[in-house]
């Protein structure tokens, strides 16, 4: 009974999650064949979207046999999807279309509402050259991921701006439930910069990288005890993203 109505609860979940991410519609059918355990594989996909290597606790040195030989970045950070990919899974069309991050690379919208099977075939492919590094399990959230969990940012954020559509009130109750515990309420509890010389909170990310922020407010961090938003209505995600941007940069 208990499991049941535990289900029922995460397929709700899922369903807003759908109706608003979906850029073709998705049927009941599709929502009817996820149970509990597709939603948690769904959850991991997304943080494995983000840094695989730092979930799974893998290390690699060398640059991927894949990125272009004229990138700006180097090493292992060329593993990541979202380094080729963007964190508005918009590739060369999208954020990543110049500076330290342009790669040249397509997006992966196109894969959006795609059969899963289809997509772990091309993660599984020689250019993505990730072989036994990820588990037949990981392929399959990954998939997942790529095909109901990736949203078209720019129906959300204002490209120009760079500000969310959400309401910052309507945030401000979900930030201070929850992330105000390792954050803190102007979100500077945490420095999370690596530059000595530069700040990075939750004020500063936000407003710097929305985009890469929402990522981290529906998925997570890895490799970190942060929790994922995923539960919430991707309009609550938004509002979220919209208290963040009004905490101070500095
Ligand atoms: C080193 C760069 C790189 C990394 C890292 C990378 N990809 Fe790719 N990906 C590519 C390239 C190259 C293509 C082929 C399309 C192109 O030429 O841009 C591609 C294609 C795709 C496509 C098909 C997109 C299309 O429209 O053809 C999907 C989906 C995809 N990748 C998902 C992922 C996922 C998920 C990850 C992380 C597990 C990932 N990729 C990591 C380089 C990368
Ligand atoms: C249980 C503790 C915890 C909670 C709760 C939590 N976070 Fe985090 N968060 C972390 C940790 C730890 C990091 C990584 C810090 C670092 O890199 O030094 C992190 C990183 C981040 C980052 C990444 C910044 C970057 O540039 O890498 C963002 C954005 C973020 N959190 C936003 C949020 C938001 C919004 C919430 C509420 C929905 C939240 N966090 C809730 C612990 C938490």
């Amino acid at each position: 009974m208990k499991r049941t109505n535990i289900q029922f609860l995460l397929i709700i979940a899922l369903f807003f999650v759908l109706s608003i991410s979906a850029s073709s519609p998705v049927t009941a059918d599709d929502v009817q064949k996820l149970t509990g355990m597709k939603f948690v594989q769904l959850a991991r996909g997304g943080m494995l979207y983000d840094n695989w290597m730092a979930e799974l606790g893998v290390k690699i040195d060398k640059t991927h046999p894949s990125y272009p030989a004229n990138g700006p970045q180097k090493g292992s950070g060329t593993w990541r999807c979202k380094e080729c990919h963007g964190w508005d899974y918009k590739g060369k069309v999208g954020d990543y279309s110049k500076g330290s991050h342009y790669s040249g690379l397509t997006g992966i919208r196109s894969y959006a509402n795609m059969d899963p099977v289809e997509i772990v075939k091309i993660l599984k492919n020689d250019t993505h050259a990730f072989g036994d590094r990820l588990s037949e399990n990981d392929y399959d959230a990954l998939a997942l991921f790529v095909s109901l969990g990736q949203i078209d940012v720019d129906l959300f954020i204002n490209r120009e701006t760079k500000k969310s559509f959400g309401d910052i009130a309507s945030g401000s109750r979900i930030y201070l439930a929850t992330c105000i515990k390792c954050h803190g309420v102007d979100g500077k509890e945490i420095d999370m910069s690596t530059d000595k010389n530069a700040v990075l909170y939750i004020g500063t990310v936000a407003n710097k990288n929305p985009y890469e922020t929402l990522h981290k407010i529906r998925w997570g961090h890895p490799g970190t005890p942060m929790i994922s938003l995923l539960f919430l209505e991707l309009k609550e995600q938004l509002d979220v993203l919209a208290f963040c941007q009004a905490l101070p940069e500095r």
